[in-house]
This record gives structure tokens, C-alpha cells and sequence, in this order.
């Protein structure tokens, strides 16, 4: 992978100037250096130099300040931390930010334009389909890549099953199978309108 081979090519450089003191120091707690990594999110350019094994959730939160991705178990149970890489949903805690050096990320910040709530956003305003919030921009994200897969037609059952990596503690799931159904009937509207 390209971050490898970038830590080894800084590896010699960031020892050669150092002096001898510092090299008979005790290790530091990591051998590796920093990778850059370059990536649009919500439209717009983000680039840092990052330790290599930084998850995607963590540079989205603390190198880029996105904090509507949650982090509700870090062991991809939970799905509070899912987002969009390239279209598609994925859990932000079980993907290294390193490997989406060049990809388009969308979190719960970017799904809203012009002021606007994205259609699944307002049916799970409309539906309260959330009590405490925290699962929500997960469970937001996971519905719209469910809605974009499947279409705007979906029943409980394929809701409940392509929602089953997102839990929720507070709501028993009725109200979000039906703010799911009905934004993506939206998102559906929204397509057809613009075709
Ligand atoms: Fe990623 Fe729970 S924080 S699945
Ligand atoms: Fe509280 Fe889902 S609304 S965890």
C-alpha cells in the first residue's frame, strides 16, 4: 500500500539529521512517521499528515473537526460512526483514513444544501425517529445508501435488515422504519423530479 511505502522513504530522513542523543533514546511508542493523505469531504479538499494508523472516524473528527460522526463502540457493532466513502456506507471506526487517500467522503454535515435538510434528514424529523440523537447521523447515513440501493419503494423488512448494523437504545426502531420509508420515498421523488 502507497502509506508503507511512503513511512519508509521518511524514515532515513527523519533520523538522518538527528543527533546522537536523541538516537540513544528510548523508542518512541511509534516506529512508524506520518502519511499524508489527501481526501474530499463534503465537497471540499482535506489534507493532513497523519500516524498511519488514524481511523477514518478519528481524522474526521479531530483533524477535521466533523463531529456529527459518532463513536458509539469503536468494534463495528454500533454503526453511530457510519458515513459515505465513495457512495458507499461504510463503519468510519473499521477503515484507516490512509486507504481513502483520494476518495470522496460524505458525512452527516454534508447531507443537507442550500440551508436545506437532505429528505431523510426531514423524514426523521418529521417521523421522530430519534429520541437521545446519537445513533441518529449513523443511522441517517446508513438509510440514505440503503434508500440509493434498493430504491424509494421499501418495506419494514428490508429496512430492518439493511438498518441491522445500526443500533439504537432509545427508540424500539418503529418511528425509524417509518422516517426511513418515508424519506426514501422522498429521495425517490427527488430523483424522478430530476430526471
Ligand atoms: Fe463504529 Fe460503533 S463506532 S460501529
Ligand atoms: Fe438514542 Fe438512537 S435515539 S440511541
Amino acid at each position: 500500500m502507497s502509506w508503507f511505502r511512503k513511512s519508509q522513504s521518511q524514515a532515513p530522513a527523519a533520523q538522518g539529521g538527528a543527533p546522537q542523543a536523541s538516537r540513544a533514546a528510548p523508542a518512541a511508542p511509534r516506529a512508524a512517521g506520518t502519511v499524508k493523505v489527501a481526501m474530499t469531504v463534503n465537497g471540499k479538499a482535506a489534507a493532513a499528515d497523519i500516524d498511519p494508523r488514524t481511523l477514518l472516524v478519528q481524522f474526521l473528527r479531530e483533524n477535521l473537526r466533523l463531529t456529527g460522526t459518532h463513536v458509539g463502540c469503536d468494534t463495528s457493532q454500533c454503526g453511530a460512526c457510519v458515513v459515505h466513502v465513495d457512495g458507499r456506507a461504510v463503519k468510519s471506526c473499521t477503515v484507516l483514513a490512509a486507504s481513502c487517500d483520494g476518495a470522496k467522503v460524505t458525512t452527516i454535515e454534508g447531507l443537507a444544501s442550500d440551508g436545506k435538510l437532505h429528505p431523510m434528514q426531514e423524514a426523521f424529523r418529521q417521523h421522530h425517529g430519534l429520541q437521545c440523537g446519537f445513533c441518529t447521523p449513523g443511522m441517517i447515513m446508513a438509510a440514505v445508501d440503503l434508500a440509493t440501493r434498493k430504491g424509494g419503494n421499501l418495506d419494514d423488512h428490508t429496512i430492518r435488515e439493511g438498518l441491522e448494523g445500526n443500533l439504537c437504545r432509545c427508540t424500539g426502531y418503529h418511528n425509524i422504519v417509518a422516517a426511513v420509508k418515508a424519506g426514501a420515498a422522498a429521495m425517490g421523488g427527488m430523483r424522478q423530479a430530476a430526471e
